[in-house]
């Protein structure tokens, strides 16, 4: 099947997809808030290819679509008064009432609970296609289940061509994050997805009418023994395959953050590029301060103006799915502190940012993890042993999660110093040293001081030198257990140097600060094997089994 794109002009091209629906197909369509894929919610057969289409868990219930507050009661046991209240506010518009379903609800579009989620869209196409249908219109987002939700045709397109007769093409939507999602069955109203219609919103009107609202509070995880309120939560949602980091504001603005950003994750050695969610100005400013080579490596995807939620709102999944296919290495993207729609925004980010906290899906995540170098200055030896390592990492892989094998995980090396001034490059030897050893390029690395943030985002630290090891436990006692000198690595692995090297590596590795050239391409030489030895250990330090064919 061939999926036909039909761009909206006029209500004379919903005739086909409307009857379409009518008689049990599906259709992708347009909202305020995402792409929906529809199909009548009262024909099960209709609703269980929805469920295909999408590839999504059975128990994860749909909202059922209608295009007038008439059309709400047969799907409904009860309208509260709390229910009215909230129709009366924010219908039609871009929120999810739960209630009580009626007996006409199949138990397939509500996974088997017995409530159902009644929305109108304020889409004038949605509204027209679904009273063109005259049947309610059961539609989770158009997007293949773990994927971002569309937000543009194209979006739906690319996870759903072949799968489905029609995609109404009614350009990009203008809210840009799914509906807020309220419970309305009890007293008070519970927020299991927050959206646009926002919790002070909510909280006004009940505090106008009279309702209680005091306890009203988002539940977007899991209550009681597990049960999740909202089923849609618990499943990995928003995620782009490549990690995915938020930027905040720092005092010099979100220039300063990112920048700071980017210098850390341009490890030399590394032609990895990195994906930019910013502002205009941001863009503008990093464009113009930093050195060509790492502007070059950058792939930016501007929102809008500096700091317009409404535009990072809109054009969030867009951005993530056009960053995710450009190839980059990871996304960095602008956080906003909440308020309005900056909850519904941070709640979406955050979940395509917690590569940790995902359920593994159908499909492989990509993941990264950090073995730490650390020498003094981080500025010569620390450098060149994470160009080294990052070098073999690349000469090898794939990679894989050691206990879950449909996870890709990429091995990462990162450096830092006990004692050194953030932001000098690494010495020329050493550049030089690398560049001849391995080809590697060491020039855009910046060093940087130890701390608890690199810390924590690394499995595995390994110094210099027993001094090294020593001084960074006693200053962060919490990575006890994850600190080693080489030296002691060697012991803990049972891992033999070769013969050449062992001798001059009692101290650790030497430090051939103030040495010639000769002396660096040396030590380096000495990494590249102490890596070398070690990369099976560290592998398996950082949980990760290597590729199928071996390595
Ligand atoms: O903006 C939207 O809501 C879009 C457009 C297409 O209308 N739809 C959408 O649907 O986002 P979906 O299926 O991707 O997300 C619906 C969320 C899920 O988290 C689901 O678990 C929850 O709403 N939900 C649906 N029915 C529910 C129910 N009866 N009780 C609790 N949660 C429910
Ligand atoms: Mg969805």
């Amino acid at each position: 099947m061939k999926t036909e794109r039909i761009v909206f002009k006029n209500n004379e091209d919903l005739v086909r997809p409307a009857r379409l629906l009518a008689e049990g197909g599906v259709v992708a369509f347009p909202t305020e808030t995402v792409y929906g894929l529809g199909a009548d919610a009262l024909n099960p057969e209709a609703v269980a290819d929805i469920f295909r289409a999408k590839g999504r868990p059975a128990d994860n219930p749909l909202i059922v679509h209608v295009a007038d507050k008439e059309s709400i009661r047969p799907l409904v046991a009860e309208i509260t008064p709390l229910a009215e209240c909230l129709i009366r506010a924010f219908m039609p518009g871009p929120i999810t009432l739960v209630m009580k379903k009626s007996e006409r609800i199949p138990d397939i579009c509500s996974a088997g609970l017995r409530t159902v989620g009644i929305r109108i869209p304020v889409n004038p196409i949605a509204r027209a296609l679904i009273s063109m249908a005259g049947v309610p219109v059961a539609a989770p987002s158009a997007n293949e289940s773990g994927s971002p939700s569309p937000t543009r045709a194209e979006h739906v397109i690319r996870d759903m061509d072949g799968k489905i007769p029609f995609v109404i093409d009614g350009g990009p939507c203008e809210v840009g994050l799914e509906s807020t999602v309220v419970d309305v069955t009890g007293d008070e109203p519970v927020i299991l997805r927050p959206g646009a219609v926002t919790e002070e919103m909510i909280s006004n009107i009940c505090a106008d009418q009279g309702f209680l609202f005091g306890d009203l509070r988002s539940e977007t995880t899991l209550v009681g023994e597990g049960t999740p309120r909202a089923p849609g939560m618990k499943y990995r949602h928003y995620a782009p395959r490549v990690p995915v980091r938020v930027v905040f504001p720092e005092s010099g603005g979100y220039s300063d953050s990112f920048r700071g950003e980017i210098r850390s994750r341009l490890p030399a050695g590394e032609h990895e590029r990195i994906g930019l969610f910013c502002g205009q100005g941001v863009q503008e400013e990093l464009e113009s301060t930093l050195s060509r080579e790492q502007a070059e490596r950058l792939v930016f995807y501007v929102y809008g103006a500096d700091g317009d939620i409404e535009a990072a709102a809109r054009n969030l999944f867009a951005g993530l799915r056009s960053l995710d296919k450009s190839g980059v290495g990871v996304i960095l993207a602008a956080g906003f502190e909440v308020g309005k729609i900056a909850t519904a925004y941070m709640n979406r980010l955050e979940k395509a940012a917690s590569a940790d906290t995902r359920p593994a899906g159908d499909r492989p995540l990509a993941e990264r993890r950090t073995v730490l170098f650390v020498c003094t200055g981080n500025t010569c030896r620390s450098p060149m042993a994470e160009a080294i390592f990052n070098d073999s990492v690349e000469r090898r892989g794939p990679f894989f999660d050691s206990t879950d094998q449909r996870i890709l995980v990429t091995p990462q090396a990162r450096s830092a110093g006990i004692s050194t001034v953030s932001g000098h490059p690494a010495s020329d030897y050493a550049e030089d040293a690398v560049r001849e050893l391995i080809g590697a390029d060491l020039s855009g690395h910046r060093s940087r001081m130890i701390s608890d943030r690199v810390l924590a985002e690394s499995r595995l630290v390994l110094a210099v030198s027993d001094y090294h090891a020593a001084r960074i436990r006693a200053e962060f006692p919490e990575t006890e257990g994850r600190v080693f000198s080489i030296n002691e690595y060697a012991e803990k692995t049972g891992a033999i140097f070769p013969g050449s090297i062992r001798f001059k590596m009692t101290d650790g590795v030497p430090d051939p600060f103030c040495s010639g050239a000769d002396e660096y391409l040396e030590i380096a030489g000495m990494l590249r094997s102490v890596i070398e030895v070690f990369f099976p250990y560290i592998l398996m330090d950082l949980g990760i089994s290597g590729s199928h064919n071996g390595t």
